[in-house]
């Protein structure tokens, strides 16, 4: 006798399809599963085996089981093939007898027969969906965050009993109904309004959040450094429903999603301890999991006191940023995580943190300084297209005390000029300025003859990189985004090229 169930796998966002075969055949009770599964799946036996036996089904496995997971050639990772294969073995046993080719099964079982939640339900949901499957059962707790996907009707499962009453008399459970969030508006605890004067560095934060560019700060110990990168979050664009999808699958299987609010609505701010170690930095682990750059995809990573981390840490960051997406190789596959992250960063010029400062005098040697700024290699800093000095507060700014302007008002051009970018760059998978690829650069950033020329000199006169032509390029155009200009002026020109002095005052480079 034979029975097969569907049901869906997952190694790092891949989701892919997996039968969960049973047969028994006649003998000395075993229980046996197949087809490359790692601990957690051999783990399912004892969990499926008290579950039965608990709900006095233990003769389910009375004769010689094994359980297949096909496709045998690829690993089978978690505790989600519970589900299929106890329902498989219910099949095999009559207990179940209806038509089950149209529906799939996930989800992890305790040992008195509920549902346990499971990681990454929602890119195994979409799959299911991909795949042309009709109905998909998994745990209540996921419930919620899988009905988000279209074209599939979503059960949400609380106990073996009800998925049996449901598949025997039709009663008992109903679908989820699709899931679609408040329209909340976030309330940010700080706004741009708190902090006094620092009119440039609000410029160059606008237009890194417009561009979505990474942005360097670099200035003296209470400049405000930090106090302007908590800020961010209250200027961010939108993040658009695709975007939202996204980082909610990766969120999923790092398991940070709250089943009553499943969907991330708002763009991720994750600021990172420089603790952190490469593995938390990027991702790793031999189940693949996703980084802080994963998990701040299509938001911010802020790295707070960047000379803090370790150098080996920061120059794993590299191949990431370029690339928007980071690639785990292990022996049991290789997983991909997106990571299209504005990077932010904020760092003081020396150990004192005075050195470059007009007034206060700096106390380290030479060697401190090099080597403090020697942290941050050269292809780091490449990868950052904007780059400021913040300088203290002005006294007169700070005492004045006067009405600053608010983060909604920010976020109002930062978001039309995001929409013209959203405009220019429909369908072809580039979400911001800062994604411009070199092939369609010169097309995209249209120069009059003067940013033309201003831009010309520049080069031959700070002797700039084909790289660094490049990043000044793009922050341009998001300079003219905000001026609401076609075309790059000479003004959005000179701003972007002020946004990259910093290498030659601080590395001589
Ligand atoms: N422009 C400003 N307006 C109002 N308050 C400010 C401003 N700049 C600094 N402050 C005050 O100074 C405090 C210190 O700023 P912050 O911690 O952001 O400095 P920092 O540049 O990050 O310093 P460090 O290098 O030591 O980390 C802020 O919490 C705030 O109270
Ligand atoms: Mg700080
Ligand atoms: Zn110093």
């Amino acid at each position: 006798m034979f029975s097969e169930i569907n049901s869906v796998g997952l190694f790092g966002l891949n989701a892919f399809a997996v039968t969960a075969e049973a047969s028994v055949s006649p003998g000395q009770p075993t229980f046996d599963i197949v087809g490359m599964p790692d601990i957690a799946v051999q783990e399912s036996k004892a969990r499926i085996r008290a579950a039965l036996s608990h709900m006095e089904l233990g003769s389910l496995l009375g004769g010689r089981v094994t359980v297949n997971l096909a496709p045998a050639s690829v690993k089978k990772i978690g505790s989600m093939f519970d589900l299929p294969i106890t329902v498989a073995l219910m099949k095999l046993g009559r207990v179940i007898e209806r038509d089950l080719s149209d529906d799939v099964f996930i989800g992890e079982i305790s040992l008195n027969g509920s549902l346990s939640p499971i990681n990454g339900a929602l890119s195994m949901v979409l799959n299911a969906a991909a795949q042309g499957k009709k109905r998909i059962f998994l745990p209540k707790e996921n419930s919620r965050e899988a009905s988000v996907a279209d074209g599939i009707e979503v059960y949400g499962v609380e106990h073996l009993k009800q998925l049996i009453e449901f598949l025997t008399r039709g009663t008992g459970l109903t679908p989820e109904k699709p899931y679609i969030p408040e329209e909340q508006q976030l309330r940010h605890a700080a706004d741009f309004a708190e902090v006094m004067g620092q009119q440039s560095a609000k410029a160059a934060i606008e237009t890194a959040a417009a561009g979505s560019h990474n942005i360097l700060m670099l200035g003296p110990p209470g400049s405000g450094k930090s106090m302007l990168a908590k800020r961010i979050p209250s200027i961010l664009p939108k993040i658009t429903f695709q975007e939202s999808i996204e980082t909610t699958q990766i969120h999923s299987i790092a398991g940070l999603i709250d089943p009553n609010e499943p969907l991330v609505t708002h763009r991720p701010f994750r600021a990172v301890s420089h603790t952190a170690s490469a593995v938390g930095l990027v991702g790793g682990g031999s189940i693949p999991r996703p980084g802080e750059i994963s998990l701040a995809h299509n938001g911010v990573l802020f790295l707070d006191e960047l000379p803090e981390f370790d150098r080996k840490v920061l120059e794993t960051l590299r191949q990431p940023l370029e690339n928007g997406e980071i690639n785990i190789s292990r022996a049991s596959g290789s997983a991909c995580y997106p990571c299209d992250v504005m990077l932010v960063a904020a760092m003081n010029p020396c150990p004192c943190g005075n050195f470059g400062n007009p007034v206060k005098k700096c106390t380290c040697s030479q060697t401190a300084v090099a080597n403090y700024l020697g942290k941050i290699s050269q292809p780091v800093l490449d990868r950052i297209d904007i780059q400021i000095e913040v300088k203290p507060v002005e006294y007169d700014d700070l005492s004045r005390r006067s009405p600053q302007e608010s983060s909604a008002a920010i976020a109002e051009r930062i978001q039309k000029a995001r929409d013209i970018q959203a405009k220019r760059f429909a369908g072809t998978g580039i979400k911001s300025n800062s994604g411009i690829t070199s092939d369609i650069i010169s097309e995209v950033c249209p120069l009059t003859d003067e940013a033309e020329q201003m831009i010309r000199r520049a080069f031959d006169k700070l002797g700039l990189s084909a790289r660094a032509y490049d990043r000044i390029l793009k922050v341009s155009r998001t300079c003219a985004d905000l001026a609401g200009s076609e075309r790059i002026e000479k003004e959005h020109i000179a701003q972007a090229i002020s946004y990259r002095s910093l290498d030659r005052k601080y590395w001589n480079r």
